[in-house]
């Protein structure tokens, strides 16, 4: 429901069949035992199974895909990559980041809940997708790949440091194109490599399969952030499940403040049609992985 029939039925359905895999997967791995505090398991619950695009998960099972390997096998990067990206956006909406009370169509964890709780919920979600990875991927070589893989598009020198970096930028006098382009990188730009890797690697590819996965996976990460941006000038809240036009209250540094809307949208086309050359050797079995980089800068939410 999520993707529409932009790429065509293929690109859809196909998505709607990995979606419903990706939804049991999150499901079954989030039920924790008694340990838990019922109010921690709720938030965790809560913000994970909310509506999501599940795009990480997704590119995680077409890179596998691509590879020559079973979707499936990708499940467990899948899923500890969207409870990486669902913390980074829990945390995201506190009032000491960016103070939002809508996303996925719901209150915020901490409106739901309480600040304390939404912080742990955060926490919780990011040790449980190390647990996850650690558990889950028989070969032991792959799974150490993949958790360092994760480890170092979420830390402080990916996701992390560029939301420290997006934080510091609010309100400055100027911020260089390239400034730009490093916060958005890292913000987001890494979890969306990541998946391309792990999901690469879970499927035994090379390491020249794996750099051109990741050429693809930096282009479309930054052009993810940069449609992101656009949507929060010309999106519609109702569709996209999130307050609209909040960047520019918040002094933000976006790809449509510094170069405006159509300078911003060339850029976008333009990592897309970079990171379609990137995997334009893997024939047609690259073709959803096409087809996606297309709809991330198409989509309407
Ligand atoms: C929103 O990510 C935060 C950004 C990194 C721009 P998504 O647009 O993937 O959000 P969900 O997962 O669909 O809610
Ligand atoms: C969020 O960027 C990036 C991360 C959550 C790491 P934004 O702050 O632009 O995301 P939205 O617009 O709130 O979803
Ligand atoms: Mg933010
Ligand atoms: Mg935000
Ligand atoms: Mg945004």
């Amino acid at each position: 429901m999520y993707i529409t029939m932009i790429d065509g039925p293929d690109l859809a359905s196909h998505l709607s069949h990995l979606r419903s895999l990706i939804e049991a997967r999150l499901n079954f791995d989030s039920q924790l035992s008694h340990d838990c505090p019922r109010q921690l398991l709720d938030s965790i619950r809560y913000s994970l199974l909310a509506p999501g695009k599940r795009i990480r998960p997704c590119l995680a099972m077409l890179a596998c895909e691509a590879c020559g390997g079973d979707p499936k096998d990708a499940l467990p990067a899948a899923s500890a990559l969207e409870m990486i990206h669902c913390y980074s956006l829990i945390h995201d909406d506190l009032p000491a980041m960016d103070d939002d009370d809508l996303r996925r169509g719901r209150p915020t964890n901490h409106i739901q809940f309480n600040e304390a709780t939404a912080i742990l919920a955060g926490d919780g979600l990011l040790t449980l997708a190390f647990e996850s990875l650690a558990k889950e991927i028989s070969d032991p070589q792959v799974a150490v790949a993949c958790i360092a893989d994760l480890a170092s598009a979420a830390g402080a020198e990916g996701m992390v440091g560029g939301q420290q970096a997006d934080l510091e930028a609010e309100d400055a006098a100027h911020i260089s194109l390239e400034e730009l382009e490093a916060i958005h990188r890292r913000k987001t730009g890494r979890l969306l490599t990541a998946p391309l890797l792990m999901g690469g690697r879970l499927a035994g590819a090379n390491g020249e399969t794996l750099n051109n996965l990741k050429i693809y996976g930096e282009s479309v990460g930054l052009a993810f952030q940069i449609a992101d941006d656009l949507l929060d000038v010309v999106g519609d809240s109702s569709k996209m499940g999130k307050n609209v036009q909040k960047d520019a209250d918040h002094g933000k540094s976006t790809y449509p403040a510094l170069l405006g809307v159509e300078e911003s949208r060339k850029r976008a086309n333009l990592l897309i049609e970079q990171a379609c050359e990137a995997i334009a050797n893997f024939g047609e079995r690259g073709n959803h992985l096409a087809a996606l980089a297309k709809y991330i800068v198409e989509r309407d939410h």
